[in-house]
């Protein structure tokens, strides 16, 4: 007698959650986009008219540097008219109507919250970096004028958009797990990293930007509070400076390691070595990867790239560890770890009926009944490659569901809600109070 296989519902749930979400949008018609800050972030979102042409165009674009706005107006056609230097004069322009339909705010962290404050004034929707900005009572004002303007604000949680994250969390969802009793996740910055954004770069103190857990870890904050499907209630810190401190400056270091320290050949942190001869990061210099070493070495003199990484005047730490309960007892622990060989995410997720360990591209659901594992790892959407977009294919997944967002008016495309990330922004400002009080934060409803 024929007797079918059992069927391994299990499998058949992994699979479906396993199909690549589309990469590719139709729009009723093509929305237009003002840019505040031409950066990399602006940049990144907005390469995806390019490649989906007909769903997004640049009209307006705000940026101090003149070559980077003009970068923009040449690749967008933008009239000179719509070409401003601070962003202030593009809200100025704006006072009389909207330039766009949607506003890009891409700005150094500490310019967030005034932009995206004035510009919910005068209507436009908006796709607004994270951090919202750089004070829990601020996070709380944006809400406050994006409840009254009802204007729709997707914040910049990339992760949440990739396709990694989104399997995890549908298989979560699904209950493959069970319900979720502890999550362990790591970030690892990468020494390289580290040094280059926290250490001397942008975020390198937390007064003119954010404190790191915001900075670097809202991300993270927004992650375990999507994960674990339940508001926060209490969290503490702990974690500090362990090795970019005065002190551990080697005797005879002069100032710029341009300027003939003896033991630049040795220190894995020497401007040399990170920006001339691995060549990392050089897109903070607007320079390609291949140009002469004459071209860097100009920038390491001049700029806070080239400085010892002893001298400078940081302050965010570069290993931080806290954990976080949430309502109904499942708890996280979290670590920020700045001395590892990779970036990118380490997540553990003990369920009562399974486990999920997954590396930032790879995840592995392991089930306690019937001893079974399923895998999950990542594969280029059919229409366009993931790869090639940052944050495991987010950046271009977000800017799509908002672009999507925008077009139907319906704000649920989004994973996040705004309420969502400044709750998981909340999180973070308490982690740094704990961290620096040594007390315990409960969080308010
Ligand atoms: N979502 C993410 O994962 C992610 C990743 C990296 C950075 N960010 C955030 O995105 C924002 C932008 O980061 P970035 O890496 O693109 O930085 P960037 O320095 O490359 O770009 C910022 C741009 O803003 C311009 N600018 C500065 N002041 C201005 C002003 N007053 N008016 C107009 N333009 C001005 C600068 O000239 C620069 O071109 C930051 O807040 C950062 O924290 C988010």
């Amino acid at each position: 007698m024929d007797t079918k296989p059992d069927r391994d519902e299990v499998a058949e749930t992994f699979a479906e959650i396993s199909r690549s979400q589309p990469l590719s949008l139709r729009t009723s018609r093509e929305i237009t986009v003002a840019v505040m800050g031409a950066g990399s972030r602006g940049q990144t979102y907005t390469e995806y008219g390019k490649i989906f042409p007909g769903t997004l165009r640049v009209v307006a674009v705000a940026d101090i540097m003149k070559s980077r706005r003009d970068m923009m107006g040449r690749r967008w056609k933008i009239p000179y008219a719509l070409r401003f230097g601070d962003f202030h004069e593009m809200l100025e322009a704006g006072r009389k109507g909207r330039l766009a339909d949607v506003l890009i705010v891409s700005l150094p962290d500490h310019l967030h919250y005034e932009a995206a404050m004035k510009a919910m004034l005068q209507g436009y929707d908006m796709l607004l970096e994270k951090p919202m900005a750089r004070t829990e009572r601020e996070c709380r004002a944006l809400l406050a004028r994006q409840h009254k303007t009802g204007v729709m604000v997707a914040v910049g949680h990339v992760l949440r958009y990739s396709p990694y994250f989104r399997a995890m969390k549908s298989a979560l969802d699904k209950g493959l797990a069970g319900e979720i009793v502890s999550i362990q996740h790591q970030e690892p910055v990468q020494w390289a990293h580290m040094a280059h954004s926290f250490v001397r770069g942008n975020w390198h103190n937390s007064k003119a930007s954010t404190p790191m857990i915001i900075a670097k870890s809202c991300h993270d904050m927004d992650i375990m509070r999507w994960l674990a499907g339940r508001r926060c209630a209490r969290v503490s810190a702990e974690g500090g400076v362990a090795l970019f401190r005065r002190e551990n400056r080697p005797s005879g270091a002069p100032v710029r390691c341009t300027d003939g320290c003896p033991h630049e050949a040795k220190c894995p942190y020497s401007a040399l070595n990170i920006y001339l001869r691995q060549r990392r990061h050089l897109y903070v210099f607007d320079l390609p990867r291949d140009c002469a070493p004459g071209r860097i070495l100009a920038k390491l003199r001049t700029t806070d790239y080239g400085r010892c990484v002893y001298d400078m005047d940081n302050d965010q730490p570069d290993h931080i560890v806290a954990t976080l309960l949430f309502e109904g007892g499942a708890t996280a622990t979290f670590s920020l770890d700045a001395f590892t060989p990779w970036g990118g995410r380490r997540t553990r997720i003990m369920g009562t009926m399974g486990y999920i360990e997954g590396d930032g591209t790879t995840f592995t659901l392991y089930r306690f009944d019937t001893g079974k594992s399923y895998a999950w790892s990542f594969r280029p959407a059919d229409e366009g490659n993931y790869k090639d977009s940052g944050h495991g294919g987010g950046d271009l997944q977000l800017i799509r569901d908002f672009l999507e967002a925008v077009d139907t008016r319906d704000f649920g495309k989004l994973s996040s809600s705004f309420d969502a990330s400044v709750e998981s922004h909340v999180m973070g400002f308490a982690c740094e109070r704990s961290r620096l009080s040594g007390q315990k934060i409960v969080l308010p409803d």
